[in-house]
């Protein structure tokens, strides 16, 4: 390994379990010489799991649900603590969705479910933004990154309020990236990423079908939660000190493509 983030300290929320995106970042920043925290709701804490993440990256986890403008204080106040200084990247990687879960049809939303959906998978961006710019607890520099999905910009039949949601999380990115930019030369980005079988994932309707179809449309294939976790690492490195407000998709090329032979083949 290269050592791309030797000397960095960053805090990577969203790792439930081996599947997860935030898991592989996790691995790949510890890999590169980050010293990490590991932050999940309270909930996801007790299955537990991510204590064996917390001990491969030799680190430990702090609980922090994140649409609590409380628990983020501490959960920032806390990191810088432990890791000796102030924070050089985030990975934000939280979502989900109450009317996805329970099968609620697009046209018929439960509006308290909605809020929710909202709160948690793009609010929670801006909470945790406005916590660091408060506290002044990202090193200048840094580098904060959320992961989307192509649904922000068209519409997928299957993707219900989370499409809206991730429109927000996008809107955020750029107009958070603004204000972080000019105070502290901070980054903010988006990772649209292709389908990826995580729980969040496969808890989308037809995840399986659709998947296979993303594959054959994509001119490399799915973008694995692997390769995912690098291009993570790349945007938390000094090596992309200059880009920032973007939505940047890691996805195989799909959101190119119109239509391609193997799909044609079927
Ligand atoms: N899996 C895919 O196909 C795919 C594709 C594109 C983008 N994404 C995005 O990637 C991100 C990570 O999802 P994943 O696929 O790794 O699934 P995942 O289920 O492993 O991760 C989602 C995480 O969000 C956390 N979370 C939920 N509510 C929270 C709260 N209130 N406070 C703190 N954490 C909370 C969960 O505990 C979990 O760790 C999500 O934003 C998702 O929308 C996923």
């Amino acid at each position: 390994m290269n050592n791309l983030l030797a000397g960095k300290r960053g805090i990577i929320f969203g790792a439930l379990n081996e599947s997860s995106i935030a898991w592989k970042v996790a691995e790949r920043c510890h890999e590169q010489g980050a010293k990490i925290i590991l932050t999940n709701a309270p909930i996801a804490m007790r299955m537990g799991e991510i204590n064996k993440l917390a001990e491969k990256c030799q680190t430990e986890v702090i609980a922090a649900d994140a649409t609590s403008m409380e628990d983020l204080e501490k959960l920032f106040v806390t990191a810088q603590e432990k890791l000796g200084g102030k924070i050089d990247f985030v990975l934000h990687s939280i979502g989900m969705s109450v009317n996805v879960r329970k099968g609620v049809h697009y046209t018929e939303l439960n509006y308290d479910y909605l809020n929710k959906t909202m709160d948690v998978s793009a609010i929670s961006l801006h909470k945790t933004l406005a916590t660091a710019y408060k506290l002044d607890a990202i090193a200048e520099g840094g580098s904060v990154v959320t992961l989307s999905y192509i649904a922000a910009q068209r519409a997928y039949s299957f993707y219900s309020d989370m499409a809206d949601a991730k429109a927000m999380l996008e809107s955020i990115v750029r107009s958070f990236g603004y204000h972080y930019g000019v105070k502290n030369r901070v980054r903010v980005n988006s990772v649209s990423q292709s389908p990826t079988p995580t729980t969040a994932g496969s808890g989308i309707s037809g995840f399986d079908k659709f998947f296979q179809f993303a594959d054959k449309m994509s001119p490399l294939g799915n973008a694995p939660a692997d390769d995912c976790a690098q291009f993570c690492v790349a945007l938390f490195s000094d090596l992309t000190k200059m880009v920032t407000m973007q939505n940047l998709y890691h996805d195989g090329g799909y959101s190119n493509t119109g239509i391609t032979e193997q799909l044609l083949n079927l």
